[in-house]
């Protein structure tokens, strides 16, 4: 039996047999709303070769259950590369969500602004991303699979619904490119420019693995930045781990309206 199988099989004695509609992932700060499925919380530890997501912040669970009447599998905590140097680091994950039945995947994470009319505190859907990392988690994949097309790569009727879900609640919600760098040091000014001048809206230190990883194993995926602070140069205020975990929470209470809204609200 394949590892992912195995530990799909561990989350069904903990949690039920039931398939789960979707996986959420929770970034920096967001890690509360897995606290809030109705259903079974499985510590990464206890599931053998899970990634340890060690970065505080994170909530390192994985909580299977219902949510707004829908069952999901979230997962409190990602591993990014830069705790590894494993561009691959959610693989495990992923493949475990595909083995319990998910056919969608939503990602979330914290992420600095380029665009000042998205300040702190706002929401933004990722339309697109670009990855400044030169990073694959798919290199090392032998199979054909491994080239994974990129098009439409962020759900359209995903973004659609979760569009009408922000509308639904009174949230506003921008929508813009997602620039992957892969931390742990924050961007330098002249990077942001650099970044702002080739495309990206938001730039953040993980997701778009993620992204790649689902859409290569067949997963549909959508993702929404929470906007924690102005990039670096973009504003006085001092960048730092503390002031994302600080400033998530204000998005993060819109984030949860919006994702309760849309998985409510799903067909
Ligand atoms: N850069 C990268 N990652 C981040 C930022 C940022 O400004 N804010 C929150 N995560």
């Amino acid at each position: 039996m394949s590892r992912s199988a195995e530990l799909a099989r561990i989350v069904r004695d903990r949690a039920g047999a039931e398939p789960v509609s979707h996986g959420l992932i929770l970034g920096s700060g967001l890690g509360h709303i897995a606290g809030e499925v109705a259903g079974a919380a499985i510590d990464y530890a206890d599931l053998p070769d899970f990634p340890h997501a060690g970065v505080s912040g994170h909530n390192p669970k994985l909580a299977v259950g219902m949510l707004e009447g829908r069952r999901v599998a979230v997962f409190g905590g990602r591993a990014h590369y830069y705790e590894s140097g494993r561009a691959d680091a959610m693989r495990l994950p992923l493949e475990v969500l595909k083995a319990l039945g998910a056919e969608r995947l939503i990602v979330t994470n914290a992420a600095g602004s380029l665009v000042p009319a998205t300040p702190p505190g706002s929401l933004m859907m990722l339309s697109d991303h670009i990855n400044f990392s030169g990073l694959n988690p798919l290199i090392g994949e032998p199979t054909d699979a491994r080239f994974v097309p990129m098009t439409d790569a962020h759900d359209p009727a995903m973004r659609a619904a979760l569009r009408a879900a922000a509308t639904a609640e009174g949230v506003e919600m921008a929508e813009g490119v997602y620039a992957w760098y892969s931390g742990p040091s924050f961007e330098t000014p002249a990077e942001i420019r650099a970044i702002r001048t080739l495309g990206g809206d938001a730039v953040g230190m993980s997701t778009v693995p993620e992204v790649i990883l689902a859409r290569f194993l067949g997963l549909r995926v959508a993702a929404i930045s929470v906007i924690t602070n102005m990039a670096a140069g973009m504003s006085d205020e001092k960048i730092s781990h503390d002031h994302t975990k600080a400033m998530a929470p204000v998005g993060a209470a819109k984030l949860e309206r919006v994702l309760r809204r849309y998985l409510r609200d799903l067909d």
